[in-house]
């Protein structure tokens, strides 16, 4: 079998492997498609601090269950499934408080251990998760990305009160705001991001208005609508958004951070604590699979919207390369296995 490895910082290669045998409690699984993500990019030049190498990339893919090991049920074999890419270990504090999204002994398949662009690939059976039969092959790989947006949600309980700012419109972003419209039923979305192309694509998402904050002074903007922003997501992630988000916030607001950047950025806690702000932080998804799952059969999203590009796994270095450098056509590339 075939799997796309890199075998360290800037080289990747379509490597055959040996067939994976399942372990005790493991899954095989037969990948059908996978989706290609940022961390993917940052593991393939060396930027990501986790990963090990070398490493089979993917964390966003889904497939067919073709063998079991020992211990697991024979019904699962034939199973159409989406995985879970948190391995936790079920007994350190975040996992006994329900949060083994942040294990202290966290595995994420694709980073710490292989993952998904494979033709074959082994996992805990617990993270693979069974697919209705009514979700198509197409959307089954966006379950992942739309569980990241789960996860923060579940933590800034969005209402039809909220007027909510999404600082990015990227994979992330859009995930959110499809949420927000489609879930939640947020009265008023903008968005911000400096692609115009992808501004495009916010609003054909469910947002209502867009800011393009390379040529408009967003602060300036909001006061001139009389915008207070009551939710605020940063999926954009530079270390310059907190501190604006923290001014532009209405008293009462929630905001949701993703951002791994190690670099400080200065906040100002008269402004927090005057206006009672929340601020929350969302890292991968803690057993979200069920719901987003729901959220599909609900037709709640369109995962099938963010999908911009599909290519063989043969083309991955095509893929990963268009993927990384033309934000403005791309949202979801995703590979055929
Ligand atoms: P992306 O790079 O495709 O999208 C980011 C978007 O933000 C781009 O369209 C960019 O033009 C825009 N942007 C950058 N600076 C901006 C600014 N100052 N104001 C407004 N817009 C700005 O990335 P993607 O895949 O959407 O992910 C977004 C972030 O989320 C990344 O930093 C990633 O590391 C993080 N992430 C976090 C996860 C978590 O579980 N915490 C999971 C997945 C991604
Ligand atoms: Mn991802
Ligand atoms: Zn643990």
């Amino acid at each position: 079998m075939n799997s796309v490895v890199v075998q360290q910082p800037q080289q990747l290669a379509l490597v055959a492997r040996p067939m994976p045998e399942p372990a005790q409690g493991e899954v095989r699984i037969k990948v059908l498609r996978a989706g290609i993500c940022g961390s993917d990019i940052h593991i393939f030049h060396g930027s990501n601090p986790f990963a090990k190498y070398p490493r089979v990339i993917g964390h966003e893919f889904f497939g067919v269950i073709d063998a079991v090991g020992e211990g697991v049920l024979a019904t699962r074999l034939g199973q159409r499934v989406v995985v879970d890419p948190v391995v936790s270990c079920g007994h350190c504090y975040p996992c006994s408080v329900g949060r083994p999204n942040v294990c202290k002994t966290l595995q994420v398949i694709g980073v710490h251990r292989d993952g998904g662009f494979s033709q074959y690939s082994c996992v805990p059976e617990g993270n693979a998760y069974e697919l209705p039969a009514e979700i198509p092959d197409e959307e089954a790989a966006l379950i992942e990305p739309f569980t990241i947006a789960a996860n923060i949600c579940e933590q800034l309980q969005p209402t039809p009160l909220d007027v909510a700012l999404v600082y990015g419109a990227g994979p992330m972003g859009l995930t959110v705001v499809q949420a927000l419209r489609g879930v939640y039923g947020v009265e008023k979305i903008v968005v911000t991001d400096r692609i115009p192309e992808r501004l495009q694509m916010a609003q054909e998402n469910g947002a209502d208005l867009l800011v393009d904050n390379s040529v408009i002074d967003l602060p300036t903007y909001l006061a001139e609508q009389g915008i207070s922003p009551t939710l605020i997501v940063d999926a954009a992630c530079h270390p310059t958004i907190l501190p604006q988000a923290i001014a532009l916030a209405s008293p009462a607001a929630r905001i949701g951070i993703m951002g791994f950047s190690s670099d400080e950025c200065v906040i100002n806690q008269q402004l927090i604590t005057s206006k009672e702000i929340t601020i929350v932080s969302s890292r991968l998804n803690r057993r979200r699979f069920p719901q987003v799952i729901q959220w599909c059969q609900d037709k709640k999203i369109q995962p099938r919207k963010l999908i911009t590009h599909t290519y063989s796994y043969q083309q991955v270095e095509q893929a990963m390369a268009l993927f990384e450098k033309d934000q403005k056509s791309c949202c979801k590339v995703v590979l055929t296995f």
